[in-house]
């Protein structure tokens, strides 16, 4: 496959974790992916609310992106997980673990395919990978962003649990917009207590 020659190597260089929950499997980003990640994330209102999926996305985007996975997965730096519907096998978006210089915080990130929103996915997702990063990851604090323009994605964070730690002004940043960003955190025993 010509990706292959791309990507220069035969997969990942290291085992992503593979995450079972209700409805979904959450598991490593692979090459039978890029045929279908431009189906999932080509959308203005995706490439609005996230930092680093561009719109138009083609082919020659998954590419890039596959690499950056694993590339980031196996320096240690980012975790992005696939989640894909237990019952038709589709891979539906991502949830992403940045961590954190450290290793005490990771950062939450997250989108979907516009075909799968409203149905309590993303919570399902996030839930599943916050649940991760306190179990596997060592971490003591999850963390995330929404942009104050982006009320669903405050509601997931709200869902999975998280409490609002505040506006950080100004932290995003779009085609030369600045954008105000409402802060959500959750630590390990908060998520242990819940
Ligand atoms: C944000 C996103 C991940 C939500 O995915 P989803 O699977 O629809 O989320 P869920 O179904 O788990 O929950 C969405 C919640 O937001 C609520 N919601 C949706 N639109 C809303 C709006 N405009 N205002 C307030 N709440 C809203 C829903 O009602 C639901 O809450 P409820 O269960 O209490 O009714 C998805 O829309 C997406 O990928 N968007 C583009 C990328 C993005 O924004 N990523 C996040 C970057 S921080």
């Amino acid at each position: 496959m010509e990706a292959l020659g791309v990507l220069g190597a035969d997969g990942p260089a290291i085992g992503f974790p593979r995450i079972e929950t209700e409805r979904l499997v959450l598991r490593g980003p692979t090459e039978a992916d890029l045929p279908h990640m431009p189906r999932v994330f080509n959308d203005p209102e995706i490439y609005a609310y996230t930092r680093n999926i561009p719109y138009p996305y083609g082919e020659a985007d998954a590419v890039a992106a596959l690499s950056r996975y694993w590339r980031l997965a196996a320096a240690g730096e980012a975790l992005t997980l696939f989640p894909e519907c237990r019952a038709t096998g589709e891979m539906i978006g991502l949830v992403v673990l940045i961590m954190k210089p450290g290793g005490a915080e990771a950062e939450l990130g997250y989108a979907l395919g516009r075909a799968w929103w409203g149905k309590g996915y993303a919570t399902e997702a996030a839930s599943a990978a916050v649940g991760y990063a306190f179990a596997s990851l060592g971490v003591d604090e999850v963390n995330a962003h929404a942009m104050v323009r982006n009320p669903a994605s405050s509601r997931v964070l709200e869902k999975v649990g998280m409490r609002a730690v505040g506006i950080a002004e100004g932290l995003c940043k779009k085609d030369g917009e600045v954008f105000d960003a409402a802060g959500f955190a959750i630590s390990r025993a908060a998520w242990e207590a819940r």
